[in-house]
């Protein structure tokens, strides 16, 4: 997955989408009291799901995903291998493949000249360690950046923060001059593609981004703590690779737009996605030079005054330019059409027509990735085997269940987004929900964002899980880390094609906490060796997560009722139109929302209805009655999608969330009024509030009994 730190993506939910609305959500980690409820019991199925896991099997799994080549196109045996092993647990499966563009890296050179003529040549490549045996591959994936352009760039460049559109507004308004000039960006905030596109639209002709150890917190050799592989903080060499595609206008193959990639599909202008400025990503040592050579020069890091400018290296962050001194970087890549493999396995329910999803992608921007996606892939294995054990006792599922194994996640959610736009008529008539795992393990602490109705069952399951072996159980764990709070779905993984469709998700993950050893995202690092040493010895968070992931599968595909909680829709809707009156109430521009408040009362008696023959159905025992509302459940976010999409990305097409414009990977809730609206263009913002209001009351209508 793209995005690491759900700890702050919350702090960059909370601090950069509504400053004012802090004390809407109650993130303060600390204020959480400790709590030890006891573990729910589990049925005699669930039990049985709980014993096949083993932290045996899941490292067999994990040391084979992570011990080869399986950069996005390459790696049919990997696919092929996922479906074999799904298969013997009793899954119908194959293997599916899409033709795309992708590119690969051929070469690429950095360098900086100095006012006087010397040059610094940062190396550009990680450590090769000797304990870390996939760092030393012959075949190891070279730095660079997915969907990057090939081209040559030479000029003098500008410190541009986190490259947000604001940090470039403070730029211009500080004089700095952007046009010509190379950008070098800190990683963090938004998508990294989206940092490229905004340089590339400020005039500047190439990007370099770096990562800063001020993202690390506390875990730095700054602090004390000895570097890996000898300790927990980041090797100094170590270089987030990943896409740089404009994320927020739409993911999937950038020459096929809202159809499926087959071979002979026709092409569109990729460049609607992707920058024509070259960009290189490059670790912390090789970035300290380069920015210490704009110290004095331009304004002042501090005087910047902006989110995080100021890094945690000892440089000024100054803005520059320095006069005379040159980046010299050139990025060579091969465009291709190939092919891209997606696993798929399936077991037929009872109810065909109602269908469970549960996907993760394969693919790595290293031979390693044992986070990053193969730690999901490793509990998707496992996973089948504890379904393998249920069907062989006989059991069937009232809902179809479909495991899915992207490829080429990395570049822009290729494989899902693909394969969704292929089978989007059958997905619109049967999908109930779609289960994403990305990241299932990089430390001790769970996370998820969902969508409102899954909240109950979601939180609910977390209470049967033993955590990491430690009888607290997982709910209790994940409330002292997330304060509670779910998050809202944004993208930077597979769910998003889905949700965007009007199929409601839930995506997973287990992460580092504050003090806990850093994880190297989309580096060499993130290997086997790191895994089993630092980021989760013994797999007991990947066991914890099987564990997760099964019972909560089992709770939505396995019962006969849908287990969908409606009213939190309507409360958690009631929260985002709070958001928007704060938005609107901290200008002086106005807008008329009182028809969407009316519609969000109407949505809201359409829950309560809903719910009302729910709870007949159940006292009742009355099958055809809890049909019915499956059936509703089934189809009532499709209201959220059939309003056409958001201005300029007409794939995005939830109309109460999508990830934002300048963001990529954080949420704006009600996007299209709320863009429209900081925009200043209220004639598109009032447009919008009609289509919301459209879209909501025909979820409602859905609903309504
Ligand atoms: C594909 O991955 C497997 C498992 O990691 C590995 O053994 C194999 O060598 C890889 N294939 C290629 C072509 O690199
Ligand atoms: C990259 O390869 C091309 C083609 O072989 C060559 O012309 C170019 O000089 C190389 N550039 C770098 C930076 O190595
Ligand atoms: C050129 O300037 C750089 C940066 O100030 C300095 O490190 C280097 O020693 C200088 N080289 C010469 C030859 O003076
Ligand atoms: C991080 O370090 C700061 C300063 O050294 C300290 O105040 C803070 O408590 C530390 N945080 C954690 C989570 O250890
Ligand atoms: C920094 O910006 C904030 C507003 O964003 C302002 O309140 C504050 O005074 C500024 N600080 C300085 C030192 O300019
Ligand atoms: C930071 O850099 C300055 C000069 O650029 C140097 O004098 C100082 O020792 C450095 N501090 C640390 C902690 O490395
Ligand atoms: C599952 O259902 C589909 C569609 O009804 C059918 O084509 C397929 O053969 C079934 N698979 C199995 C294993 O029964
Ligand atoms: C599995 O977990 C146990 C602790 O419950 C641990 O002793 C063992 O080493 C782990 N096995 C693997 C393969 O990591
Ligand atoms: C926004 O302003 C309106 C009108 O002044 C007021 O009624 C409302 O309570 C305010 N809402 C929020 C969330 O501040
Ligand atoms: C507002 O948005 C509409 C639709 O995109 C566009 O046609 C119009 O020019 C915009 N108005 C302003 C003032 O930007």
């Amino acid at each position: 997955m793209w995005l690491y730190s759900p700890t702050l993506l919350v702090g960059a939910l909370v601090l950069d989408r509504c400053q004012a609305c802090l004390h809407e959500h109650d993130f303060t980690r600390s204020l959480v009291k400790r709590q030890n409820t006891p573990l729910s019991p589990l049925t005699p199925d669930e039990q049985v799901l709980v014993d096949a896991v083993s932290n045996t099997t899941i490292d067999q799994w994990s040391y084979y995903y992570t011990h080869g080549y399986h950069l996005a196109g390459t790696n049919l045996s990997m696919a092929q291998w996922t479906a074999d092993r799904w298969g013997e647990n009793g899954f119908d499966s194959s293997v599916v493949s899409y033709y795309v563009f992708l590119n690969y890296p051929v070469n690429k050179s950095l360098s900086l000249t100095y006012a006087n003529g010397s040059v610094f040549q940062p190396s550009l490549e990680e450590a090769v360690l000797d304990v870390d045996e996939t760092t030393s591959y012959p075949n190891r994936v070279p730095t660079f950046h997915g969907y990057s352009a090939s081209g040559s760039a030479e000029a003098e460049y500008v410190y541009v923060g986190r490259g947000q559109q604001v940090d470039f507004d403070r730029l211009k308004e500080l004089g700095v001059p952007l046009e010509g000039k190379i950008a070098l960006a800190r990683y963090g905030g938004p998508f990294r593609g989206l940092k490229v596109k905004n340089a590339q639209e400020s005039g500047m002709i190439g990007a370099v981004i770096f990562t800063d150890t001020q993202d690390d917190g506390n875990v730095t050799e700054a602090n004390g703590y000895a570097a890996y592989p000898d300790g927990p903080a980041r090797n100094p060499s170590s270089v987030q690779r990943g896409s740089v595609q404009f994320l927020s206008t739409y993911p999937g193959d950038p020459t096929t737009p809202g159809y499926p990639s087959k071979e002979d599909s026709p092409r569109a202008d990729r460049h609607q996605v992707m920058p024509r400025i070259p960009s290189i990503p490059i670790s912390y040592v090789d970035a300290i030079p380069i920015l210490a050579a704009l110290d004095g020069y331009g304004t002042d890091g501090e005087a910047v005054n902006r989110t995080r400018w100021v890094g945690a290296l000892n440089v000024s962050y100054s803005t520059g330019p320095a006069p005379g001194a040159k980046i010299s970087m050139s990025n060579l890549m091969d465009d291709v059409y190939t092919p891209i493999w997606n696993s798929i396995g399936i077991i037929n329910g009872t109810n065909s027509d109602e269908t469970i999803i549960i996907g993760n992608h394969r693919d790595a921007w290293i031979v390693g990735g044992a986070a990053d996606p193969n730690s999901g892939s490793s509990i998707m294995v496992e996973l089948s085997k504890a379904f393998g054990k249920l069907l062989a006792q006989g059991w069937k599922p009232s809902r179809n269940i479909v495991l899915a194994s992207w490829d080429a996640e990395e570049y822009g959610l290729v494989g899902s987004t693909e394969w969704v736009e292929e089978y989007i008529p059958w997905l619109t008539e049967t999908a109930v929900s779609y289960l994403n795992i990305d990241v299932g393990a990089s430390g001790p602490f769970p996370y998820i964002d969902a969508t409102p109705e899954l909240h109950t069952i979601a939180t609910d399951v977390m209470k049967k899980v033993n955590w990491m072996d430690t009888n607290r159980n997982m709910y209790n764990v994940w409330y002292e880390y997330a304060g509670g709070s779910i998050g809202v779905l944004g993208s930077g993984s597979d769910y998003t094609a889905f949700v965007h469709n009007g199929v409601g998700a839930i995506d997973m993950s287990s992460n580092p906490g504050d003090t806990d050893p850093v994880y190297h995202y989309h580096s060499n690092f993130d290997s086997y060796h790191w895994m089993t040493t630092y980021g989760d010895p013994g797999f007991l968070a990947h066991k914890s997560m099987t564990h997760y992931l099964a019972l909560l599968a089992y709770n939505l595909a396995g019962p006969e009722r849908i287990q969908f909680n409606l009213p939190n829709w309507a409360k958690q809707m009631d929260t985002y139109y709070d958001d928007l009156m704060l938005t609107i109430n901290s200008t002086s521009d106005t807008l008329d929302t009182s028809a969407l408040r009316s519609a969000l009362d109407e949505f809201a008696s359409s829950t309560t209805q809903v719910q009302a023959l729910d709870d007949q159905a159940v006292a009742a025992q009355d099958a055809a009655l809890t049909r019915l509302v499956n059936h509703k459940y089934r189809d009532f976010q499709r209201g959220f999608v059939s309003q056409g999409g958001l201005p300029n990305r007409e794939f995005y097409k939830h109309i109460i969330f999508a990830p934002g414009l300048d963001t990529g990977y954080a949420p704006t809730t009600f996007p299209g009024i709320t863009e429209a609206f900081e925009a200043g263009n209220l004639t598109l913002a009032a447009e919008y509030v009609r289509k919301t209001v459209d879209a909501i009351l025909v979820a409602a209508n859905i609903l309504k009994t």
